[in-house]
Parts: structure tokens; sequence; C-alpha cells
């Protein structure tokens, strides 16, 4: 889904979801696992006040098991939280927040009084695919359009929890130009200032660092280049990303390496490490 977040469009949804808010008993909060801490809108902490909150690195089929697993101690060690790693389109994996929902309010009669549950974060995390996966039918696609004046809809999972069929949406933070190149790359924005070849440049810079091997392997590359603008350059002649008069396309060879990073082709790879 894409969103223009103009200021005012930023307080309705702000407003929305403290509307939902006293209804609610778990947060889960869906970020990128290849990128937490730039998926993540520190909105939600404060309108979560002291409600328990599950944090779902969504989309960890993608990223690197290492790291992952060092964002999940990252994630555990806040307070009233706990932290999942998992992928929205595995049945069994998305089953795993229901359960911790469940433990996660221990003192409750299930059967009287569900576990009230909400999905949150920035579009393209995997909200609705992880809604869905639960509720083993699509269901947010329209609510996911109107979910900032909708009123959200309790399905009730008949297993002691009630999930909101609305995401609470957050807006991308934009300002610190590392994160948003980083939700560039993960496809979380797209129609921004920032362009196709600068976003690639940002990311084979990045991936020269951290994953030369996986480089290596996809593009065939017997030496590695030594920037990035030399690994374009030679992924573009490799794959015929190729103007008139044989130089690079700078935007097709963009394309194709964000494409292939995004869909995971390179290799699972994480963008942003814990401190
Ligand atoms: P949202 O509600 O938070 O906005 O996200 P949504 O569920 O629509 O998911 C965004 C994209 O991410 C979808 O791809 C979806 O299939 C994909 N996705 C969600 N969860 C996972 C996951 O755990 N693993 C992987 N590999 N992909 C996941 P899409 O429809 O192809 O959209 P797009 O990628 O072209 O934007």
């Amino acid at each position: 889904m894409d969103i223009n977040w103009f200021p005012g469009h930023m307080h309705k949804a702000r407003q929305a979801i403290a509307r939902v808010m006293p209804s609610i008993d778990v947060i889960v909060e869906v970020l990128d696992a290849r990128l937490p801490l730039a998926s993540r809108n520190p909105l939600l902490r404060e309108l979560q006040g002291d409600k328990p909150c599950i944090r779902v690195l969504n989309k960890s089929d993608l990223a690197d098991d290492t790291v992952t697993r060092a964002w999940l101690d990252y994630f555990q060690r806040e307070e009233g939280s706990k932290a999942l790693a998992l992928c929205a389109k595995n049945k069994k994996e998305a089953m795993k927040v229901i359960g911790l929902s469940k433990k996660m309010v221990p003192k409750r009669d299930y059967l009287f009084k569900p576990v009230r549950v909400m999905m949150a974060g920035i579009p393209n995390v995997g909200k609705s695919t992880l809604i869905n996966t639960i509720v083993g039918r699509e269901i947010t696609k329209a609510a996911n359009q109107a979910a900032i004046t909708r009123k959200p809809k309790h399905i009730d999972l008949k297993n002691g929890v009630v999930l909101s069929d609305t995401p609470g949406i957050l807006w991308p933070k934009l300002e610190d130009k590392h994160g948003a190149f980083l939700l560039a790359a993960s496809g979380a924005i797209r129609d921004t200032a920032m362009s196709y070849p600068e976003v690639a440049l940002y990311m084979a810079n990045h991936l020269l660092g951290r994953y030369p091997d996986l480089l290596k392997k996809r593009y065939k590359l017997k030496i590695l280049p030594e920037d990035g603008l030399q690994l374009l350059d030679t992924i573009g002649r490799k794959r015929g990303c190729l103007v008139t008069g044989g130089e690079v396309d700078p935007y097709k060879v963009a394309e194709l390496m964000l494409r292939e990073l995004k869909n995971g082709v390179i290799g699972r790879i994480s963008l942003e490490q814990p401190h």
C-alpha cells in the first residue's frame, strides 16, 4: 500500500491508533527483520504506554540468521516486550504470535474475556500478510485502504484471542538519510526524492562490505570490484543493462540489483546490525 505521508495524514494515523489503544491488550509491532530500527516508528512506544508488546522481526526468511538472532537479544532487553523472528507467510510461525500474546496476559479467563491483539507498523513490513495467515483468509486488503478512517472490527479466533482486522499504520521515518536508504531498498518507500541509482549505490557499498561472498556467487565475480560504482558497472555489463553506445544504464542496473536484493535472490541479507 502506498501512502503519501503529509502532516495531516500522520496526525490522523496517530489519532486512529490512540483511539483503539484502550481496547487492545497486546500490541504486535511488526518490523522488517532486515532493518528493524529503520522500519520502526518510536511513536508506537509512546502510544502503547505500559501495554505488553511483541516485536515481530518479520521477513526473517530474507534476513541473515546470525544478525536476526542478535536483534532478538536486543529487543528482548526492552522492558515489557518479547521478540519473535518469523516469516508471516508461514502459518506455524505466524501462530507463535497468538501463543505468545496469551502468555503476555497470564491472569485472563480467555473464555470470558479474550486477549485483544493489534498489529502495528509502517507500510510494507507484512502486517496484512501476518493477519491473513493467522486468520486463514484474505481480510485486510480493503481494511488496509481505509485503516485510518474506518473503525476496526475484531476477528474472534475462537482460541482465546481476538484480533483487530485493521493494522495500526505508522509512517516511515525519512528524516534520517541512512534509514531512508534502507527503507527504499527494502521496498517500504517508493515515490521518494531518492533515485534508484542513488539507493543502489548505497546498497552496493553495503553489500561489498558485509556480503562479498554472496555478491561473488550471484554475479559470478572472480575479483570483487573496489567500490559500489564499479560493482554496479560490472553487474550492468554482465546483465546487459546498457544504453546505445555500450555504456551501462544506471537506472536499469539499479532496478535489477535492488529487485534481486529485495526478493532475496542475492542471499539472506540484513541491512542493519544492533549496536
Ligand atoms: P503491510 O500490510 O505491512 O503493508 O505489508 P504486506 O502484508 O502487504 O506485505 C508487503 C510485502 O511483503 C508483500 O509482498 C508480502 O507478500 C511481503 N511479505 C510479507 N511478509 C513476508 C515474509 O515474512 N517474507 C517475505 N519474503 N515476504 C513477506 P508483495 O505483495 O510482493 O509486495 P511488494 O513486495 O511488491 O511490495
